[in-house]
């Protein structure tokens, strides 16, 4: 294979969680290169996260803005997408619209403007609850959650931009990350931020469903490997192959936090919940890529991010932030929420 040259990405979605750790990484592997961000700035996108990088602060959803900014550019890297499952529970409609529509104005853009990649960040929850074995990516798709459906509908698309009009498209999907900069409604930050608040960690159900955590930092070294090495038309899994439960991670959380056990408060489970997510990772391993981080390292160095950010988590856990806990964590006791 030729050797591929970009020097422009747009970076869409890169004021998020793991966009920024892409763009923050990027930047300091390659001081050569461009990178333009398209972000909406949603609750869960900040400009802050970006370091030294400039954010155009748009929606995806806006074709000519995204056609402009596509025009300068010789590759998408889109990680802009409504993320967490419980919100798509509440309020599917911006799932539909961000993690489809979005995706096709995007890859609209990368055909008309000839790009080299078009590379799309997508996750292990395509696969659906995985009773046994691990998935591959040729497996089926079976989604549950509104936010899992409209991913593969966004995977669905690339593949057919690929088939269809021969644009070099890849897939990657990624396990539950975690790290620093992450907005504190998903499992790992939002048990951290509550015990640092001696407040209860809501625990689903028993607490005994599985997921694979990576590390961000692994996370987004893979999604480099795979733009630069991966052939176009290809799809990549991305994890360790750990299975780690709830319960463990509320019991990390609070031996790293020093909060005692009586924190962990069971709460009636998430509906449609996927008990288990277990990904096949071989394939990427002939990139040259291995995790780096194991989880209980990751962990002691997300929770001292957090310790020494509160500034950073307690603008997140706003007003508004409290309105979505009430709505999601239905019956947990006002004791349990913080009253300002
Ligand atoms: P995030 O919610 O932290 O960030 C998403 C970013 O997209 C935010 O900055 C938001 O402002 C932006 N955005 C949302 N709608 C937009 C729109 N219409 N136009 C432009 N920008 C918009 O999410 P994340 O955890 O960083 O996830 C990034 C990507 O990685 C997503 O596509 C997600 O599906 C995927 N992923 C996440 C995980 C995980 O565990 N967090 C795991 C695997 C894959
Ligand atoms: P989450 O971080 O929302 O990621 P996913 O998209 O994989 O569901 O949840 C990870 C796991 O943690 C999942 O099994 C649900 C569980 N969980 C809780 O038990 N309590 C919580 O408050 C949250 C947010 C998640």
């Amino acid at each position: 294979m030729a050797r591929l040259r970009l020097r422009h990405l747009l970076v869409t979605g890169g004021a998020g969680f793991i966009g920024s750790a892409f763009v923050r990484e990027r930047l300091r592997a390659d001081p050569e290169i461009r990178l333009s961000v398209l972000d909406k700035l949603t609750y869960a996108g900040s400009e802050e996260n970006l370091g030294e990088a400039r954010n155009d602060q748009g929606d995806i959803c806006d074709r000519g803005l995204v056609d402009r900014l596509a025009s300068e550019a010789d590759a998408i890297v889109n990680f802009a997408a409504e993320s967490h499952v419980d919100r798509s529970l509440l309020d599917p409609g911006a799932f539909v619209q961000t993690d489809v529509y979005g995706t096709y104005v995007l890859l609209e853009a990368a055909r008309k403007h000839r790009h080299q990649r078009y590379l799309q960040v997508s996750t292990d929850e395509v696969y659906g609850h995985v009773k046994e074995g691990r998935s591959r990516e040729e497996d089926r798709l079976v989604p549950r959650s509104p936010y899992s459906a409209t991913k593969v509908g966004g995977d669905m698309l690339v593949g057919a931009y690929h088939a269809s009009f021969g644009l070099p498209t890849l897939i990657t999907r990624g396990a539950n990350t975690y790290g620093p900069f992450q907005f504190p409604e998903k499992i790992i930050p939002l048990f951290i931020t509550n015990a640092l608040q001696n407040l209860a960690l809501p625990i689903y159900g028993d607490g005994s469903a599985v997921r694979d955590y990576i590390y961000v930092d692994d996370h987004v070294s893979a999604i480099a490997r795979v733009l630069w090495k991966a052939e176009p038309g290809s799809i990549y899994n991305i994890g360790l192959g750990s299975e780690i439960s709830g319960v463990q991670v509320a019991d990390t959380v609070l031996r790293l936090c020093g909060k005692p056990a009586s924190l962990k408060t069971f709460v009636k489970d998430r509906p449609g919940h996927d008990y288990r997510y277990a990904l096949d990772v071989r394939r990427l391993r002939p990139l040259g890529w291995e995790p780096t981080v194991k989880f209980e390292d990751g962990m002691r160095v997300t929770v001292d991010w957090y310790r020494n950010n509160e500034v950073w988590w307690r603008r997140r856990k706003a007003p508004e932030f409290w309105e979505f806990y009430r709505r999601n964590y239905r019956g947990l006791p006002e004791t349990a929420i913080p009253s300002s």
